[in-house]
């Protein structure tokens, strides 16, 4: 028992060792700062500087910038940053690259600003923090720029340092991103606001269906280009980027921080320039605003189409037909309460008073949109609803499916539409139709199709339509 005891505590003695000599002997950091002090000296012009190159102390150094919440040890490590003599070093000896640190000076920035990680750390792969306790891990190099619209307005650096930053945010403009998403104030509601997606964690989003290493930048780039194998049952229409638009939208993703508080001194003029101007709203003209927000789903507008993905109509609302019909206050309610139950979600909040105006005047063309349009049909008798059921079960139902799936033609229960279409509009539609889509007209030029006795009882009917309205 004597020899097991004394066995035991020896090994146990010796584990004691061996962990204080990791800890405190053998860390990676002493190596690459004494082979750093080694590729000094090799590269040294005189013996004295060689000296000086082999006498540099092996010691912990960092960067503390109390404002920006930063203590970055990575210079333990990337010892030759600042030194042109180590371009073309290996990591982590080597020269920065670009002349981005006289611009950002690492005293006043450090380095996690831009490149993420965790600062504190001393060892690499702590310092990396994909698979250690860590919000955000160090970005792999080709993404670095995203940090840089942290700062700065990210068209002000197209030319100057950041192109897939700037390009990213055109694509989420292009693309209509707009339309489901609102940012800075502007877009639709049927997928999240981004305004602060950057500042997500791994936590924060679903990584179930992310085979390999579980990032946000992996998990962003996969989901643009599969967003329903990442989210399965997402309504995010897939966009098929290329391998390099991905890459812009995660940067510009990835970018977005607005939760996050900087002091005034690291903002940099442009981007208080652009915060100034409040999003550029004197720019948006009506048509670009109709390009961002609604042609994802509306595409020109002036076909109704069956859309496969959204699995779901969609009307056509460019069609002058249907101008001739609506007035403001339907579409304003159309737009801005959306059409709920359907993905026309509202843009209410997602809109100024000024771009609706804009957008409506658009839509409108060369249509004069009255506000509110007279409420008047020829005289009808008083409908009998029950009727009015038994002509849309046979002459309606086929498209306007009753569960209202909407696989064919708009729902008519939804709160917008039975609060703010007229009866007027509603019958006028029945009656002469939308020419250029589905919908026919019913009533025929020489009073042939639906008496006004029917056109009145299918009013009644819709109108019940109502008490099932979301
Ligand atoms: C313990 C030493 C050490 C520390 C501390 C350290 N690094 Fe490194 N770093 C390395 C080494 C070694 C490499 C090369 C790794 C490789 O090629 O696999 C490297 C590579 C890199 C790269 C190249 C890209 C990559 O992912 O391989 C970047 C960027 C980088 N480090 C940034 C940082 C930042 C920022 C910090 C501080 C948060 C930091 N490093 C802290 C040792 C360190
Ligand atoms: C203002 C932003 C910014 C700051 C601050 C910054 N970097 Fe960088 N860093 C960049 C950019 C941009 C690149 C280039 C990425 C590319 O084009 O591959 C880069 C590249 C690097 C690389 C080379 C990666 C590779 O491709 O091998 C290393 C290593 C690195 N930085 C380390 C650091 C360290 C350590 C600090 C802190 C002293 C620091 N950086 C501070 C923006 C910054
Ligand atoms: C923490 C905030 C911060 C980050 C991150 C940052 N910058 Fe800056 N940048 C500044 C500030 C502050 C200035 C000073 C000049 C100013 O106020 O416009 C500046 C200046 C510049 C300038 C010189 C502009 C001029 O008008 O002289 C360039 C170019 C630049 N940054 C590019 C970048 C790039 C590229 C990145 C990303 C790799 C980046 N910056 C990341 C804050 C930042
Ligand atoms: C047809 C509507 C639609 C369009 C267009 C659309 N999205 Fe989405 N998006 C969604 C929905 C719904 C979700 C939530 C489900 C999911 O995560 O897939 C989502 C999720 C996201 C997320 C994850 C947000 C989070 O916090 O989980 C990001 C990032 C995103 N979209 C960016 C974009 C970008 C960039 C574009 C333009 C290229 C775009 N989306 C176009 C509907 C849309
Ligand atoms: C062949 C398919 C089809 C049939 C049959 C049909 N509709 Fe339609 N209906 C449509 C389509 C498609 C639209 C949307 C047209 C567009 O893009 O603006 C529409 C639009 C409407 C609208 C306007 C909805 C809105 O949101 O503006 C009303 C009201 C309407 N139909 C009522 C009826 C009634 C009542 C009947 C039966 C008498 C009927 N429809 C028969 C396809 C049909
Ligand atoms: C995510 C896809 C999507 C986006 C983005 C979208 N819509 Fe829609 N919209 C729809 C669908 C689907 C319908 C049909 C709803 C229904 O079945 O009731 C619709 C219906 C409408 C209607 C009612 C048309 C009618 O015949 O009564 C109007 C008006 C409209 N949208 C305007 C807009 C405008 C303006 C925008 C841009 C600001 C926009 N939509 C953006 C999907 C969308």
């Amino acid at each position: 028992m004597k020899k097991l005891l004394l066995a035991s505590s020896l090994v146990a003695l010796g584990f004691l060792v061996a962990s204080g000599l990791s800890e405190n002997v053998f860390v990676s950091w002493k190596g690459y700062q004494k082979e750093y002090a080694r590729l000094l000296a090799e590269r040294a012009e005189d013996p004295a500087r060689k000296r000086e190159a082999l006498a540099t102390a092996v010691e912990l150094r960092q960067f503390v910038v109390p404002d920006l919440h930063v203590i970055d040890r990575c210079v333990t490590c990337h010892l030759g940053l600042d030194d042109p003599r180590m371009a073309g070093a290996p990591n982590p000896y080597a020269a920065h690259p670009g002349n981005i640190l006289k611009i950002h000076p690492p005293e006043k920035f450090g380095c996690t600003i831009c490149h993420r990680g965790q600062g504190a750390a001393v060892s690499f792969r702590e310092a990396k923090a994909v698979d250690v306790y860590w919000d955000y891990p160090l970005l792999p190099p080709n993404l670095v720029e995203s940090s840089c619209g942290i700062c700065h307005d990210p068209m002000a650096l197209a030319e100057r340092g950041a192109p897939a930053l700037a390009r990213g945010a055109r694509l989420f403009e292009e693309k209509g991103c707009h339309g489901c998403h609102r940012l800075g104030g502007l877009g639709g509601s049927l997928g999240a606001e981004l305004d602060s997606v950057g500042l997500k964690t791994k936590h924060q989003l679903v990584m179930a269906n992310l085979p390999g290493e579980r990032t946000t930048y992996r998990w962003l780039d996969r989901h643009f280009k599969d967003p329903q194998g990442i989210v399965p049952g997402s309504l995010m229409k897939p966009d098929y980027p290329t391998e390099e638009e991905a890459r812009a939208l995660t940067i510009y993703m990835l970018s977005l921080q607005a939760g996050r508080e900087l002091p005034d001194r690291a903002v940099a003029r442009d981007r208080h320039r652009l915060l100034s101007l409040e999003h550029d709203q004197g720019e948006r003209d009506g048509r670009t605003l109709y390009d961002r927000l609604c042609r994802v789903c509306h595409g020109e507008g002036t076909f109704g189409t069956y859309d496969k993905f959204l699995g779901r109509f969609v009307p056509a609302i460019r069609n002058p037909a249907f101008l001739r019909m609506a007035d403001r206050e339907f579409l304003r309610a159309s737009i801005m309460r959306g059409r709920p139950g359907t993905q026309m979600a509202g843009f209410d909040g997602g809109m100024t008073d000024a771009d609706l105006a804009k957008l409506l005047e658009y839509l409108a063309g060369s249509e004069r949109i009255p506000e509110r349009r007279p409420d008047s049909y020829e005289k009808l008798p008083v409908g009998d609803a029950k009727r009015g059921g038994s002509i849309f079960a046979r002459q309606c139902a086929g498209c306007h499916d009753p569960g209202e799936k909407g696989q064919v033609a708009p729902t008519l229960s939804s709160r917008s539409f039975q609060e703010k279409a007229s009866d007027a509009m509603i019958l006028r539609t029945i009656a002469e139709g939308r020419p250029g889509t589905a919908m026919v007209a019913f009533v025929g030029p020489e009073g042939t199709g639906f008496t006004g006795g029917e056109l009145a009882d299918l009013l009644a009917y819709l109108r019940t339509l109502s008490s099932r309205r979301r």
